[in-house]
């Protein structure tokens, strides 16, 4: 604990703790729901919990990892012995999410090969992501891939090297998403799919809205689940807390928003509306890009598609190792396993927890759960519906009723005496977040369960 090794520069906090929140929940994630959820109503109700609900937990989670010096685990217990629960539960998040996250991993990393082999018109065809998908066996086989990649990685400590590489992508991949933004804003017919995007439309809203967005915000920024608590254990002390988490919350929704303006008004746009269009989920991306690459003059389309699919490649493969970093790491606190032998348990473990999800996609797609849930969908419910806000719920508790706002105020002011958030900060922490949380999990619920209909 005492060898924590810190980062240098504020930038280099941000760009790391952005590293990890930038990947598959922005790009892939976000569009699907936004477009599913009413478009412009869950874009409004994400926005709005970002800078509040965002802000609030994410300076929660810094504030404790770097008080504390500790990760997930040994921070909340070291704050309230009654509270290590929370440690652990936060523990079966990224437990949950690497298997599902790597399954998608695998699917970019197939789409990247199909426009480097000179797929792009055969890709732009909806029987090609069916005839993809409907093999049991192939996605399988890219599942493997990305999650072998994403072991090799972390097996041999070169994450150093995949971080530098992507600090560069980044920047790179937002200026892409902008640019194929800006194509499909711009193409004949595509202003009604923007308004569906940007214009709040209150008969699309429910209870369900807010808890998918809140689910997203968790997912996306890494909250509730103890990623941030750790990168908090490594940030210096004149490193600015809460500009940094408004830098990092600022970024993640930029990309988030891009690219749902690159997805959703080309989802509208090619299904005339309908929610044959709007409501594919999980596939959305992989159905809808590539026929606006399509639309692209001459080897345009397989250019941006190659540039397109290696940089996402890349924003997942960070996340995904930042995954199986934290459960390799949690795994090692409670057994004691060397390191590569806890590497390639979990490995092994995320292979065997992955098949269900792919498989779920073919085979065993008659099999679902609670609300026609498919496997994917269940596994990503559980983690980001029900555990996440419980998560976050308790360590609203935690700091507002136990050790008290104060103390995660005065870690924020050790910088420079400052904390300009902080009554939003107190007054979110201790009433409306927790208050709202179990209410929407409440409502939630009920609905699942089928007592409701809303
Ligand atoms: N926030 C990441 C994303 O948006 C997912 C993730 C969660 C990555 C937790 C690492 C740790 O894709």
């Amino acid at each position: 604990m005492n060898q924590r090794s810190n980062f240098t520069s504020k930038i280099g906090f941000v760009l790391a703790a952005a590293g990890s929140a930038v990947g598959l929940g922005n790009i892939w994630r976000f569009p699907y729901l936004a477009a599913q959820h009413g478009g412009g109503t869950f874009l409004l109700v994400y926005l709005i919990l970002s800078v509040t609900f965002g802000f609030t937990l994410m300076v929660a989670e810094i504030a404790i990892g770097r008080k504390t010096g500790l990760s997930a685990i040994g921070a909340f217990k070291a704050l309230d012995k009654r509270f290590g629960f929370l440690g652990v539960l936060t523990s079966l998040v990224p437990i949950i999410i690497l298997p599902y996250y790597s399954v998608i991993g695998g699917w970019v990393i197939k789409y990247f090969a199909t426009y480097v082999s000179g797929g792009a018109h055969a890709a732009a065809d909806d029987s090609y992501f069916t005839n993809f998908i409907g093999s049991p066996i192939e996605p399988i086989g890219w599942f493997f891939l990305f999650i072998a990649l994403t072991a090799v990685i972390v097996l041999f400590g070169v994450e150093k090297g995949i971080e530098k590489v992507s600090k560069f992508m980044m920047p790179v991949l937002a200026i892409l998403t902008i640019g194929i933004a800006v194509y499909v804003i711009t193409r004949p017919g595509a202003m009604d799919g923007v308004i569906y995007y940007i214009k709040p439309n209150f008969k699309d809203f429910s209870p369900t809205t807010i808890l998918a967005a809140m689910g997203q915000l968790f997912y996306s920024m890494s909250l509730a689940m103890g990623i941030m608590v750790t990168y908090g254990s490594y940030m210096k002390k004149d490193n600015n807390l809460e500009s940094s988490v408004r830098q990092i919350e600022i970024f993640d929704t930029a990309i988030a928003f891009l690219a749902g303006l690159m997805i959703v008004p080309a989802a509208y746009m090619f299904y005339g509306g309908s929610t044959e269009g709007l409501k594919k989920g999980p596939t959305l991306m992989f159905v809808i890009l590539p026929k606006v690459f399509e639309e692209m003059p001459g080897i345009m389309g397989t250019i941006i598609g190659v540039a397109f699919f290696l940089l996402v490649f890349f924003a997942a493969l960070t996340s995904s190792i930042s995954l199986m970093e934290t459960v390799v790491s949690i795994i090692m606190d409670k057994v004691k396993w060397n390191r590569k032998f806890t590497c390639i348990v979990v490995t092994v473990f995320s292979l065997i927890m992955g098949i269900p999800s792919s498989l779920g996609f073919n085979v065993w797609g008659h099999i679902t759960f609670l609300n026609d849930l498919t496997f994917l969908d269940l596994f990503d419910f559980v983690s980001n519906s029900v555990i996440m806000p419980i998560v976050a719920f308790f360590t609203c508790i935690l700091v507002g009723f136990i050790i008290g706002p104060k103390v995660v105020a005065d870690e924020v002011k050790e910088t420079d005496g400052k904390f300009k958030s902080e009554k939003l900060f107190t007054v979110m922490i201790k009433w409306v977040a927790p208050i709202f949380i179990l209410a929407i999990l409440a409502f939630s619920v009920a609905e699942g369960m089928g007592w409701i209909t809303v």
